[in-house]
């Protein structure tokens, strides 16, 4: 087992060659803890639990159980990579599980923020644990914890009430990167052969599109929320922003707004732009972003994604404003 605290000589793992040297070390640990017994792992597809995945999947194989919960609040196109990489490349014992419309059921008409990250969260646990129990011979849970986990909290890998893991599972955990920063989680995951849109992932909250969805989720806005986005992320990446910039996603009001569409007049809604640059996500800046690359996101929203008339840039700093909108 390792220890709780990072020991004080412990290098820092910043090239392949040391991220392939503690690989080693971690698949000898993970086969003297666990032996030939089976490991559960809640696969998001977030940075920490795809290497965590990768690690275990080189260490025991189709021992691993990864279990990737879709609650139908994913951008898009990232329920579909984790299945690409995990089952189709890496021959993973995965299993998908579309819970959409439970989630989005469950979401319907509720509107304060904090009620809709309890549903995500609660109900997440909620089917990890059936899913759980039908299998048999688990011995082990994974768990993507990493350092800043640990320090900042009780070393439970749980944000803001979402993708913590059932309490009363009584596993012992098997925790490869729990001594590591994420810079060098995403060293291992290069070194591991996971593709750049995996590690080098910029975050993205539990709750998903839940989130950004603002008010009560609506399956129309939800689907203008995951093409606007899809289609931002397109053009930053064109532009070569990705890198430059911490976050970046949109976000869809619950109002609508006027506007003129093919000569007539519309009722639709309005899209939110929001990027920021920080450190530690405490305090951020809006970054400048070229009027070009702004219009041109702006023009493809409005022509490619139905229902929505009108696209904003929020300018706003944190402070005043958070990052998330709600
Ligand atoms: P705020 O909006 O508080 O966001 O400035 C700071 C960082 O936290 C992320 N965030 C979340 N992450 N569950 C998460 O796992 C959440 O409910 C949640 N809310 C905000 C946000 O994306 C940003 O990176």
């Amino acid at each position: 087992m390792l220890p709780n605290k990072r020991p004080e000589n412990m290098d820092r793992i910043t090239t392949l060659e040391l991220a392939n040297k503690f690989i080693s070390e971690q698949i000898a640990l993970v086969r003297e803890q666990v032996g030939d017994k089976k490991v559960l792992l809640a696969l998001s597809g977030g940075v920490d639990s795809s290497v965590v995945a990768a690690l275990l999947i080189k260490a025991i194989g189709k021992n691993l159980v990864c279990v990737h919960v879709n609650h139908g609040l994913m951008r898009k196109g990232e329920s579909e990579e984790v299945v690409e990489v995990f089952k189709n490349q890496l021959d993973a014992n995965l299993i998908y599980i579309d819970a959409t419309d439970r989630f989005l059921n469950l979401l319907e008409g509720v509107s304060e923020p904090e009620r809709k990250r309890k549903i995500i969260g609660g109900e997440f646990i909620k089917v990890f644990d059936e899913e759980a129990s039908k299998l048999s011979g688990i011995s082990y849970l994974a768990q993507g914890t990493i350092y800043p986990d640990i320090i900042e909290s009780d070393g439970v890998k749980a944000h803001h009430n979402v993708g913590g893991l059932p309490k009363d599972m009584e596993f012992e955990l098997v925790e490869p990167v729990r001594l590591l920063f994420k810079d060098e989680v995403r060293v291992v995951g290069r070194a591991l052969g996971l593709p750049s849109s995996m590690v080098d992932r910029q975050p993205f909250p539990g709750p998903g599109l839940g989130v950004r969805c603002l008010g009560a989720i609506t399956r129309d806005r939800l689907h203008a929320l995951r093409e606007s986005d899809a289609i931002l992320r397109e053009e930053f990446d064109k532009a070569g922003l990705t890198s430059q910039i911490w976050q970046f996603f949109t976000v869809v009001p619950d109002f609508r707004t006027t506007g003129v569409k093919n000569g007539k007049r519309a009722y639709d809604w309005p899209v939110i732009i929001r990027a920021v640059n920080t450190v530690d996500a405490m305090v951020c800046t809006v970054p400048e972003i070229s009027y070009t690359v702004l219009k041109k996101v702006t023009d493809r929203i409005l022509h490619e994604v139905d229902g929505v008339c009108r696209v904003l840039y929020d300018l706003s700093p944190k402070p005043s404003a958070t990052i998330e909108w709600e």
